[in-house]
């Protein structure tokens, strides 16, 4: 497929952390611009919304100025240009200052066993070695946290159209449904339009107004609620939707659509969240703390300047995330002059992760027949390509904030 060949920076290229730090209050004493920045950067991120991080110059000896006269955060990280044999002794003078419950993590500039067993023998919770990216500390800081039995960490995809009838619901809906059975997970659907959702209607199931449920009474979410709103659809595949219908106002608040995603997160491995394509907190606050973001375009203009502003509005909210991964959709329509895909990624600043041709004949039918496209129509070059992309999504590892090794991940200190 051309769009394989073509594809740079997929579903799975660059950084993978599915985690998120908890509140706590964090505050870094820094010696130099690097950390200072990588530090701020992390406290920008998304995963680190609930934390309360600040950020000083000065290093190990202004935090002790500051903890003499004031109590010490849950974590606190000092940044030492400390030559090897130093650095135990100023902690000590932090040790000092510094109560029992916080946690400490140096950084430094010395990659060495032996000093890094000293520290440890100390009472630090981690040495890390310079120079360090946001994600990095951001890890350290989950893990930190992190309950030895936390739940684990659900993946979410969420999908956007670039113009209304692009295609995006189609292709949430059949890539949730491969998602499920590729990777054998438990996968939900979120339909997030709540009047106009089509989740119900394409998998030919009765409509529940679960999801409105929930999101009237956003202080009830919890993984029980949204279970029992749940309504499976297929083996591991269930839907979370609105009414369907316009009989009274619906809207939600940005703060219900964050607790459905936050609940659901914690309880299942994948999450599909269908939004509506319209540019609303409750949708930008979706965007914004998704883990993947598929948008769905035509090949025409209007399209394509959509789809620009929301790659460029995204990649500037969510500097450490894999870019939005742009999908074409119902290409080759007959006797309709089109942007070619080529032109299309090179115009809109991103590659294209899937090609999808226009097949109205198969899409019709499966429509018609209550079914999706690749139960109706697998072999079709629409399935073909669907399944494709779905399966890069995927992501068959498990989703888990485990501690794992952070010594093999980062190269820091091997355990000898
Ligand atoms: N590649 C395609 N070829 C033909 N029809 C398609 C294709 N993709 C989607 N459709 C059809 O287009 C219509 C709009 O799709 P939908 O997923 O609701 O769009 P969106 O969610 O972007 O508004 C549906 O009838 C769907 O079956
Ligand atoms: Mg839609």
């Amino acid at each position: 497929m051309q769009a394989a060949d073509e594809y740079r920076g997929g579903p799975d290229a660059g950084p993978e952390l599915a985690v998120m730090a908890p509140r706590s209050n964090i505050e870094a004493f820094c010696e130099t611009a690097a950390l200072a920045d990588a530090m701020r950067a992390a406290a920008a991120d998304r995963r680190m919304a609930r934390a309360h991080t600040q950020v000083h110059m000065g290093g190990i000896a202004a935090a002790v100025r500051r903890f003499e006269a004031q109590s010490t955060p849950n974590l606190l990280i000092v940044e030492s240009p400390a030559e090897q044999g130093a650095l135990p002794a100023a902690l000590a003078a932090l040790a000092e200052v510094c109560q029992a419950e916080t946690k400490v993590v140096v950084t430094g500039r010395f990659n060495d066993v032996e000093l890094y067993r000293e520290l440890m023998r100390q009472g630090i919770s981690e040495y890390l070695v310079m120079p360090l990216a946001p994600l990095q500390l951001i890890e350290t800081i989950a893990r930190l946290f992190a309950d030895a039995r936390a739940a684990p960490v659900g993946r979410v995809i969420a999908f956007m159209a670039a113009k209304g009838g692009a295609g995006s619901s189609t292709i949430a809906q059949n890539c949730a449904l491969e998602i499920s059975r590729y990777a054998d997970l438990e996968t939900a659907i979120v339909d997030f339009d709540l009047a106009y959702g089509t989740a119900s209607l394409n998998f030919d199931i009765d409509t529940s107004a679960g999801l409105l449920e929930a999101i009237d009474q956003p202080a009830r979410i919890d993984p029980v609620l949204l279970d029992r709103l749940l309504i499976r659809i297929d083996g591991k595949l269930s839907l979370l939707s609105g009414p369907g219908g316009i009989s009274r106002d619906l809207s939600a608040a940005p703060a219900a659509v964050e607790a459905v995603m936050l609940t659901l997160r914690a309880s299942l491995p994948r999450i599909v969240l269908d939004l509506p394509m319209m540019w609303t907190g409750a949708v930008k606050s979706a965007l914004f703390n998704a883990d993947r973001v598929v948008i769905t375009a035509e090949p025409e203009l209007a399209s394509l300047r959509n789809a620009k502003f929301i790659l460029e509005t995204l990649k500037a909210a969510r500097p450490n995330d894999v870019p939005p991964l742009l999908v074409l959709n119902k290409t080759g329509l007959a006797r309709r002059p089109e942007i070619s895909a080529a032109d299309f990624a090179k115009a809109a600043g991103a590659a294209l992760c899937a090609v999808i041709p226009h097949d109205p004949r198969s899409f019709g039918a499966a429509v018609n027949n209550g079914k999706m496209l690749l139960d109706m129509a697998p072999k079709s070059k629409a399935a073909q390509a669907l399944r494709q992309f779905a399966r890069q999504l995927a992501g068959t590892e498990k989703a888990a904030v485990r501690p794992r090794s952070f010594f093999s991940r980062f190269g820091i200190f091997r355990k000898t």
